[in-house]
């Protein structure tokens, strides 16, 4: 049976029963309006674990005062109704006052990987991000957390604290969920018109193209990049905030593809920032 919690303390008090008889617990992090790719997540949650819970937290501390916290999707029947048809055990659905009560000052920060690609036209973002997954971390205590390769660098920024800072919970990344034409799913499509809509497939078109080069032997990362911004330069309506290759694990920037990397890009499409990116082992 379902059940949504909205605070804390009902929270832990149902968690602490499952705990105390040896159940095993999944968790995935969301911020709602809930499409395929989260239900990727929850079914893998589902198979590993007895209990899986899911939290539906539109976090404002990972949005800048000049982003799109306000007009951020939200539909929390539509999203029940998704977890009582995936067998969610608990949604759990705090407010705001309840995660940040008067008086909060205390953050998770990172240097290194929080601060490339994504970190640089969002300098607050990950500190927000590292901050809420900590505080739901410790709401939850799950065995097992799942993240999309879909928000790459969130993943490899969520694995770096959990051993940073010897969390006990293993991190479980799960592939990126796409449209039937190529598009990655992701609850900011619905900003897009009708137009922008067919603009935004340059993305994935884009990876896939980077992805056949790699794969067919390039290894410089500096021409692999060119190429791909060439081509997301061939949609009027597209530009560029980053195309990069990293190290997966140190979201370091590299010359030469070698061991994990990440070829992560963002476009914006209209107002609309959109991300994609492959991971490949070399
Ligand atoms: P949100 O954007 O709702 O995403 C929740 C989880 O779903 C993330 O791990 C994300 O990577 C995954 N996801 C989204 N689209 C996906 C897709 N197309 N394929 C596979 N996985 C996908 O990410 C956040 O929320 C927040 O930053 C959060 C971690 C909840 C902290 O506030």
């Amino acid at each position: 049976m379902l059940k949504t919690v909205n605070t804390i303390k009902e929270a832990r008090s149902i968690i602490n029963e499952w705990k105390n008889k040896g159940l095993t617990v999944g968790f995935v992090p969301t911020m709602g309006f809930l499409h395929e790719g989260h239900i990727s997540l929850i079914k893998k949650a589902k198979e590993q674990n007895d209990k899986v819970v899911v939290s539906i937290f539109v976090n404002p501390m990972q949005f800048s005062p000049n982003e799109d916290l306000e007009k951020y999707p939200r539909d929390f029947e539509a999203d029940t109704k998704i977890c009582e048809k995936n067998n969610v055990d608990m949604i759990f659905y705090p407010s705001c006052e309840e995660m940040y009560p008067d008086g909060f000052c205390s953050f998770v920060d990172m240097t290194g990987p929080s601060k490339e690609l994504c970190g640089k036209s969002r300098p607050i973002h990950f500190r927000g991000v590292c901050t809420v997954v900590n505080k739901l971390f410790n709401i939850v205590m799950p065995d097992r957390a799942y993240f999309g390769q879909k928000d790459a660098q969130q993943l490899s920024v969520i694995k770096r604290m959990v051993k940073d800072l010897n969390m006990p919970i293993e991190i479980v990344g799960c592939p990126i969920i796409r449209e039937s034409d190529g598009l990655a799913k992701s609850s900011r499509n619905k900003y897009l018109s009708e137009s922008e809509r067919k603009a935004a497939l340059i993305l994935s078109q884009t990876v896939f193209m980077g992805q056949k080069a790699v794969e067919n032997g390039e290894r410089d990362a500096k021409t692999l990049c060119d190429i791909m911004k060439r081509n997301i330069e061939t949609e009027p309506m597209a530009k560029i905030d980053y195309v990069e290759a990293v190290d997966f694990d140190t979201v370091q920037k590299i010359d030469t593809l070698k061991g994990t990397v990440l070829v992560a890009i963002a476009v914006y499409i209209g107002n609309t920032r959109l991300i994609d990116n492959f991971i490949y082992t070399v």
